[in-house]
C-alpha cells in the first residue's frame, strides 16, 4: 500500500439534505454554528431559544431568515413542531438535562462537547435516545472536517503499521477569570471537560482506551482542573499520552506513530491546519494543508453530517458513535477521579 494521504471522501456541506435546526443557548459557539449553517443550502435556523427573549430575538435577526422564530425559553423551542433537530450549546452542566428534555419532546439532538458532565449522564442520554428512536450525537466537530476524514482513512488503512503510540494535546491560555464558565465548577469548568476532551477523543478514534495508567495535574483555586497529563493503555496495544490545560498554550497537535510510518496533525487539534505523513525512517512521504481551521469554517461540515445521518434514518453517527462518546466520558471520569485524589 503506498504511503500517501488519501483524498477526503466527504461531500461538500452545500449538498446536505434539508433540516430545520433549533438552537438552545445563543452564546459564542452557537453563533459560530448558526453562521456556518449558511454553507448548507437546504438547512436553516428554524428557531432559537434563550433564557432572555431579547437575546434570542437579536440572534434570530443576525443569523436567521424571515421565518426564524425567537423564544424566551428553551422549552418553547422543544415544543416547536417546525424544529427537527436541536443543537444544545449551553455550558456542559446543562447538556444532559436539555438533551433528555429534547429527546422526550421527540427531537433529534446534537449535543456540544463534552456530551455531559460524566459517563452516568451520557449513558442516560444514549438510553433515552435509543428508546425514543431519535438521532443523538456529541458535537465532536473535528471528526467531520475533511482533515478528520483523512486521518480516519489513514488509521483504518493500516499503512502506519502497528500503532505504537498516540500523542495529542490541547493547551490554551484562557483569561484567568474565576467568574467565567471555564473556571466555574458548577458549570463543569476545567481543562478536562472543555479542551481535554479533544485529545482524548482523538486517541479514542485511533483505538479505544483499555486502562488509565497515569493522570496528574494542577487544580485551580476554584477546584477545577487547570492542567493535566494522562497516559492510557489502548486496546490495540498502543499507549496514548494526552495533555491539556487552560493555563498555558501547547503545540495543540497530535501524532500517531506506527511501525511503518507516522502521521502528524498540525495545530489546532480541534480543526487541524495540516497533515504530515512520514515513512518509518522519518522522511516526509506526503503532506497537505487544510483550510477549515475555525468554527465558522468547520461547523458546517458537522451540521451537514447530522443532516445526512437523519436523512438516512440513522439513530447515531458512524463517525462519532454513541458508544465512543460513552467510552470517552468513562476515560474522563477516571482521569477526574485520579486528579481529585492526587
Ligand atoms: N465545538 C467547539 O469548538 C466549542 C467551542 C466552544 C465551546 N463549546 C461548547 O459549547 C458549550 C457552550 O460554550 P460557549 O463558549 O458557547 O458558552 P457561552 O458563550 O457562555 O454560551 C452559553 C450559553 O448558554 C446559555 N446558558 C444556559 N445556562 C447557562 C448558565 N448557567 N450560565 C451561562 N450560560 C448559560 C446562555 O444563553 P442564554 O442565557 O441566552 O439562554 C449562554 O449564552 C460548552 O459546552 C462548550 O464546551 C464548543
Amino acid at each position: 500500500m503506498p504511503l500517501a494521504l488519501p483524498e477526503s471522501t466527504l461531500p461538500h456541506p452545500s449538498s446536505a439534505p434539508a433540516l430545520n435546526w433549533g438552537i438552545l443557548g445563543p452564546g459564542w459557539i452557537a453563533s459560530q454554528f448558526a453562521a456556518s449553517l449558511n454553507d448548507l443550502t437546504a438547512s436553516r435556523l428554524a428557531a432559537v431559544g434563550s433564557r432572555t427573549l431579547a437575546r434570542s430575538e437579536q440572534f434570530a435577526r443576525t443569523y436567521g431568515d424571515a421565518g426564524t422564530r425567537a423564544f424566551g425559553s428553551y422549552a418553547e423551542v422543544l415544543g416547536d413542531p417546525g424544529v427537527d433537530v436541536v443543537y444544545i450549546a449551553v455550558p456542559h452542566s446543562g447538556h444532559a438535562e436539555l438533551a433528555l428534555e429534547a429527546i422526550a419532546a421527540g427531537k433529534h439532538v446534537l449535543v456540544e462537547k463534552p456530551m455531559s458532565l460524566d459517563a452516568g449522564q451520557t449513558s442516560r442520554i444514549i438510553e433515552a435516545a435509543k428508546a425514543a428512536g431519535v438521532f443523538a450525537m456529541e458535537a465532536m466537530w473535528s471528526r467531520f472536517l475533511p482533515i478528520g476524514n483523512v486521518v480516519s482513512q489513514v488509521v483504518k488503512s493500516g499503512i502506519l503499521g502497528q500503532i505504537i503510540t498516540v500523542q495529542a494535546d490541547f493547551g490554551a491560555k484562557f483569561e484567568v477569570d474565576y467568574d467565567s464558565r471555564i473556571y466555574d465548577p458548577a458549570l463543569g469548568g476545567g481543562a478536562l471537560l472543555d479542551v481535554g476532551v479533544y485529545p482524548i477523543a482523538f486517541s479514542a478514534m485511533v483505538s479505544p482506551a483499555k486502562q488509565l495508567l497515569h493522570a496528574s495535574g494542577r487544580m485551580a483555586k476554584t477546584g477545577v482542573d487547570a492542567t493535566f497529563t494522562a497516559v492510557l493503555s489502548n486496546e490495540d496495544g498502543s499507549t496514548a499520552m494526552v495533555f491539556s490545560s487552560i493555563e498555558t498554550d501547547s503545540p495543540q497537535g497530535a501524532w500517531i506513530a506506527g511501525t511503518q510510518g507516522t502521521l502528524e496533525l498540525q495545530r489546532p487539534i480541534c480543526c487541524g491546519s495540516g497533515l504530515v505523513l512520514r515513512s518509518a525512517d522519518g522522511k516526509i512521504a506526503d503532506s497537505r494543508e487544510f483550510t477549515e481551521t475555525s468554527p465558522t469554517a468547520g461547523l458546517g461540515w458537522e451540521a451537514a453530517h447530522v443532516a445526512q445521518c437523519i436523512a438516512l434514518g440513522l439513530a447515531e453517527s458512524p463517525v462519532m458513535p454513541l458508544a465512543e462518546s460513552l467510552a470517552i466520558a468513562q476515560t474522563m471520569d477516571q482521569i477526574a477521579a485520579t486528579l481529585r485524589t492526587s
